[in-house]
């Protein structure tokens, strides 16, 4: 469904991405695993073309995406949740639902409201909020139901886990599970190595800008230099 060939991203002098590649199947959750600065948000960045590729190839559903306008992108089914969750703070919570299926001129955007009140019953209770006063997991389930409202076909996460307290992120994890379950496919980006393997099918370790391993999640939970760099020994 998704596949990344050789993705090399400059900031300046600094290079970020160094020839990055990996593959998404159909109905596959893939994680991308690495620190704090291994260009994992560069990588998701660069996919949805909202940063200047400096080469690289990226082929969603049989279409090239590598310099398609960003609008077009979340159009044709790829759709990310940016890291820290930009959401609209000054709309409502149903607002900024509203605003995630601005792509489309469909009919479907009220049931597939209801689907995402379906999945997060705090959104639905708090339709009326503005963002900006939610907690930080209300704001997360904001974000990714603002991603739904878009119909992904593949959707794009950035570190959904992060700040949050270990039950939300429990149920951040199973709404990701869950929705996959339901046929998203979903390219995860964590620092929660363990949770992200837990759910994962693949994974691909990032470190400054390479990838360094992949394999199925299974074995990557069990590898030596993963455990030791991701998993606390
Ligand atoms: N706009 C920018 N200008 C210059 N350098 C940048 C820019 N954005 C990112 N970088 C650099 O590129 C490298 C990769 O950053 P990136 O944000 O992709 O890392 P990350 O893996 O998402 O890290 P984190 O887990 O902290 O979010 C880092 O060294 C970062 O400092
Ligand atoms: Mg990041």
């Amino acid at each position: 469904m998704l596949n990344v060939t050789g993705l090399a991203v400059h900031y300046g002098a600094i290079q970020a991405l160094r020839g990055i590649s990996f593959k998404v199947s159909r109905g596959e959750i893939i994680t991308l695993i690495g620190s704090n600065g291994a260009g994992k948000t560069t990588t998701l960045h660069s996919i949805s073309n909202i940063i200047r590729k400096t080469s690289g190839g990226v082929v969603f559903d049989g279409q090239d995406i590598s310099s398609l306008a960003p609008d077009r992108i979340v159009a044709s089914g790829l759709v990310q949740v940016p890291e820290g969750r930009r959401i609209f703070a000054n709309l409502s919570v149903r607002d900024n639902l509203e605003m995630g299926a601005y792509t489309r001129r469909d009919r479907g955007i009220r049931s597939d409201r209801e689907m995402v009140y379906e999945i997060f019953p705090r959104l639905r209770e708090r339709q009326k909020q503005t963002a900006g006063t939610l907690s930080g997991g209300e704001q997360q389930m904001l974000a990714m139901g603002r991603a739904l409202m878009a119909r992904p076909k593949l959707l794009l996460l950035d570190e959904p886990s992060m700040g949050l307290a270990p039950i939300l992120v429990d149920e951040i994890f199973s709404v990701i599970k869950r929705i996959n379950g339901e046929g998203t496919t979903i390219l995860l980006v964590e620092q929660n190595a363990f949770k992200a393997l837990g759910i994962a099918h693949r994974g691909y370790i990032l470190e400054t800008g390479e990838v360094i391993k992949s394999g199925a999640a299974g074995d990557l939970i069990k590898d030596d230099v993963v455990k030791t760099a991701y998993l606390g020994g």
